[in-house]
């Protein structure tokens, strides 16, 4: 790569070559002298690792390809490694291995970065490197370095995201096109949105490992994913979404961490959002990460969650940032070990609640489902019933749909047990958190 800049090229080694990986060689090899004027030095990729060594790789040399890790760690000449690879394992260890070895490493990985992103902060920081992981949440939005930095005078109380663009997707067009679920799963997949398999993105796996690393950064406290209280949206159907939007809001899948009385709440669930509210407003595949903090009040960032610019943007934020601090020889900044506070049970959230039940259209109905839900301290806010005629359900039937004023999850539970035995009840539909 031709550089102004006379310095001695700081050498990237990458770790994979896919979709991001190969946006991030196009990248470098397009804005080389720009990156070299911002560092000081120009930037060198060496050598790849990948899975398949036969496949043609544009902008890279068949010399540069390997399938073997060891191949990519014996380069003296690359100090920032950058992890694309995707997946747990190997790739934990090689950023591990990495580390160890004395390089910085840059990684798009939420899976390793909220199962080990503790574990593997503290390895970088003994070892004198730096471990940068902005891509891993919100694609091309900056996120984990607002957190870092520009955030960090403030005690956050509160993150609430959209950070899954192909759910977002999936619900927006649900919500405009009041099309049901399986059909915009078949479009999304059409359109490359959402993965032959999506059960990380529909299931909200994806968006608990994003949740999970938000909160080691908002509030210093290591959430695993499995401690994030979590649904996907395969349950919503087109008449959820169209009862939400005659109450006034629109279904999202929110990912929220809270701090509550020095514990922490973190879920990921279709939510209810109030149709002003500024994340009702973010559609399609975009992402919106809103944080609430004692002094700045509440900040929104949005803009696109995936996609090989955006993420290759963020990516190269990082390499940029860590091969400034190689070529001026700074030290990185400590790693303050993480805060173990307790993480609440889905019971113990308080929240007010949408509920969809399917009933006999019979006497007694409505107040024997009032009975269960007053019995266990829930009050209910509005009662709507759809009848047969509308829901396209058997005659004689129908929908209740009822919002209740704010109850802890384990009233919901208790009352929702009896509400499911009752001889009236045919369906206990959906019930979903509301906000705002
Ligand atoms: P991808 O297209 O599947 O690319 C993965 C690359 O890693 C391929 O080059 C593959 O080699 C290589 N690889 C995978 N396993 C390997 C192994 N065991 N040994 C050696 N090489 C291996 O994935 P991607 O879409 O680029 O995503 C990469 C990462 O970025 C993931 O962590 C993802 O979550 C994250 N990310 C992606 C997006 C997005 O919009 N796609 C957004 C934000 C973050 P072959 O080429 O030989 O198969
Ligand atoms: N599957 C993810 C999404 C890609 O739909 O947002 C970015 O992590």
């Amino acid at each position: 790569m031709a550089s102004s800049t006379s310095a001695a090229p700081i050498g990237l080694a990458l770790l994979g070559a896919g979709n991001i990986g190969s946006a991030v060689v196009a990248a470098v090899q397009r804005a080389g002298e720009r990156y070299a004027a911002r560092v000081g030095a120009p930037l060198e990729v060496r050598r790849v690792l990948v899975r398949d060594t036969s496949k043609a790789r544009p902008g890279l040399e068949p010399s540069q390809i390997t399938d073997r890790i060891e191949d990519v760690l014996a380069d003296e000449g690359a100090s920032i490694v950058i992890e694309f690879m995707g997946g747990e394992e190997p790739a934990r260890t090689y950023i591990e291995m990495a580390l160890n070895s004395g390089r910085h490493v840059v990684t798009a990985n939420k899976e390793v970065m909220a199962k080990h992103g503790a574990a593997l902060l503290q390895l970088a920081y003994d070892r004198g490197v730096r471990l940068q992981y902005e891509a891993s949440v919100g694609g091309g939005i900056p996120v984990i370095a607002p957190l870092s930095r520009d955030l960090l005078a403030n005690e956050v109380t509160a993150v609430t995201a959209i950070i899954n663009g192909t759910t977002n997707y999936m619900l927006t067009a649900m919500t405009q096109q009041g099309a049901g679920y399986e059909e915009v799963l078949a479009e999304a997949q059409r359109l490359g949105y959402a993965e032959p398999d999506p059960t990380a993105d529909v299931e909200g796996i994806d968006a608990a490992y994003k949740i999970a690393v938000l909160c080691g950064l908002a509030f210093n406290v290591d959430v695993a994913p499995t401690e994030v209280d979590r649904r996907g949206i395969s349950t919503i159907t087109a008449r959820d979404i169209a009862y939400a939007a005659q109450l006034g809001y629109v279904i999202k899948l929110l990912a929220r961490a809270r701090l509550v009385d020095g514990e922490i709440e973190a879920t990921v669930r279709p939510t209810l959002v109030g149709a002003s509210e500024p994340l009702a407003k973010v559609d399609g595949v975009l992402n919106a990460v809103q944080f609430e903090g004692d002094l700045v009040g509440r900040v929104m960032f949005e803009g696109p969650g995936a996609g090989q610019g955006p993420t290759a943007s963020s990516i190269l934020a990082d390499v940029l940032d860590v091969a400034q601090d190689v070529a001026q020889g700074r030290k990185p900044l400590a790693f303050i070990p993480r805060r173990k506070l307790r993480v609440r049970p889905a019971e113990e959230h308080e929240a007010r609640a949408y509920l969809r039940i399917g009933v006999l259209d019979q006497p007694g109905v409505l107040a024997a489902i009032a009975t269960a839900l007053g019995d266990e301290g829930v009050s209910i806010s509005s009662v709507l019933q759809y009848e047969s005629e509308y829901t396209g359900g058997d005659e004689g039937t129908a929908e209740l749909v009822l919002t209740t004023h704010g109850a802890p999850g384990r009233a919901f539970a208790a009352a929702l047990d009896v509400i499911r035995e009752l001889d009236v009840v045919r369906e206990i539909g959906n019930v979903l958190p509301m906000e705002g």
